[in-house]
């Protein structure tokens, strides 16, 4: 008998971001087809996608407006390169439509196909303003604790994880991390949201005159993180952030891979939370997972500088074989053209005050449930032990793991990270399937720690 595909992969496959041991025992769930919010198995099994593929597919599944773009530029032109003043009409236009889209004066936009790589050109943008502005000493990149920026080799350094350091000798030298805006870990008790701030900034600015200003180049931060556990930053937060920032020459890199189009309630995750930004970083939701595409926004400061020492430089020496791929920006601009044309950034905002409302209905008094949180169409819950400690639960306990996979069965798809659980859905999900993903998880967790 031929094999299955499921054997196929165990033998086959290295899976990102997955235990090989565990992979080993538990094999591969093979997804094969999608709609709307609803995905289907190779087995015919169906779920309710509670996380949009991987943060990401925003406009949902199987619509065919992408599907004929893409058909349409890959039979026209499947390919054309940037390099060399080379390039091809997909990517012009998306570049201009991300213009007009963003709320601050973009003056360039620099494509890649993931968060990562962007990431990655976004610190050697920063590298070059300096250097440009005779500061070439200024290479160090600050980031947040459980902040995720990707797993290239300095994005995953930025990245605030144990998980995507420990195992390869990672974070490089240059690359620190301060203390999260993670009020319900970080806040002391009857600390006000204000001083907390305050604690913050001041710790960044310790950490920025620690290091010598001289040696600092930016700061790179989610609105609100996502694969750190769905974290809200504290009002004021990023403002106060932003002046230790100006104070130091130190530049401000927003990470709206996740938060970008619509997903907290406004165009961008930055406009929700006070962030103003000098580098943008775009991906995911760019192209709702269609086709991959990422791109780095450059306001007017930074592009000044380039531009003005466009001489000094030569060749802007950094591009990847499918920077400004025609294929992945056909695939952004009809995403563009959806959520435009059906209102999903209006649909996210509404849907999210739901999911808000919802979650706290659902959790806030839950006695293994000590913190609800979100903002937009992204929420999740802490799971804990004991709700008046905080204490957690031991980690051989596998509580959030264990919650995901019992959810599986039942036809629901949520991320659990560590004891967190986060709920991330497609703009187009139907009410009624949010709710069940909700219903059900508070049955499972009611099943689990009873
Ligand atoms: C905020 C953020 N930045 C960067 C990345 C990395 O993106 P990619 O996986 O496309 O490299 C992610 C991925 O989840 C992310 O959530």
């Amino acid at each position: 008998m031929a094999p299955s595909l499921e054997e196929i992969d165990l033998r086959s496959l290295l899976h990102p971001w997955t235990s090989i041991s565990e992979h080993a025992k538990v094999g591969p769930l093979v997804m094969h087809e999608g709609h709307g919010a609803r995905l289907r198995d190779t087995q015919g099994r169906e779920y309710i996608d509670g996380l949009a593929g991987l943060w990401c597919v925003d406009i949902g599944y199987g619509r065919s407006e992408v599907a004929d773009a893409l058909a349409q530029q890959s039979r026209q032109l499947p390919y054309y390169h940037s390099f060399s003043s080379m390039t091809n009409q997909p990517s012009i236009e998306l570049a201009d439509r991300l213009q007009q889209l963003a709320p601050w004066p973009i003056a360039r936009v620099f494509f890649g196909l993931s968060g990562s790589d962007a990431n990655d050109t976004q610190f050697k943008l920063a590298w070059l303003y300096h250097k440009l502005r005779g500061a070439p000493a200024k290479r160090k990149i600050i980031s947040q604790e459980r902040g995720y920026h990707g797993v290239t080799i300095a994005a995953a350094s930025a990245t605030g994880l144990p998980s995507a350091h420990a195992a390869f000798g990672l974070p490089l030298d240059g690359f620190l991390h301060v203390r999260p805006p993670y009020p319900y870990r970080e806040m002391k008790a009857g600390q006000s949201e204000e001083a907390f701030v305050a604690e913050l900034a001041d710790e960044l600015d310790a950490a920025i005159v620690r290091e010598g200003p001289e040696t600092v180049a930016a700061f790179i931060a989610e609105p609100v993180m996502g694969a750190g556990g769905v974290i809200v930053p504290p009002e004021g937060y990023f403002p106060a952030i932003k002046a230790v920032l100006e104070q130091h020459d130190v530049l401000m890199i927003a990470d709206e891979v996740i938060c970008g189009f619509g997903r907290l309630g406004r165009p961008f995750g930055s406009q929700a939370v006070g962030i103003e930004p000098d580098l943008v970083t775009l991906a995911k939701g760019l192209t709702s997972g269609y086709a991959p595409l990422s791109a780095c926004l450059l306001t007017q400061r930074v592009w000044e500088v380039l531009e003005r020492e466009a001489e000094t430089l030569g060749v802007f020496g950094h591009g990847f074989t499918y920077s400004g791929h025609p294929l992945c920006a056909a695939a952004g601009l009809a995403n563009l053209d959806l959520m435009k044309n059906e209102a999903l950034f209006e649909r996210a905002a509404k849907l999210g005050v739901h999911l808000q409302a919802r979650l706290n209905e659902l959790f806030a008094d839950h006695p293994h449930v000590g913190d609800v949180r979100g903002m937009g169409l992204i929420g999740a819950i802490e799971m804990v032990r004991d709700r008046d400690t905080k204490e957690a639960f031991a980690a051989d306990e596998k509580l959030g793991p264990r919650v995901f996979r019992r959810l599986l069965e039942r036809g629901v798809i949520i991320r659990a990270i560590g004891d967190c659980l986060a709920f991330c859905p497609p703009y187009v999900i139907e009410v009624e399937d949010l709710d069940t993903v909700l219903e059900r998880t508070r049955e499972v967790l009611d099943e689990l720690t009873p």
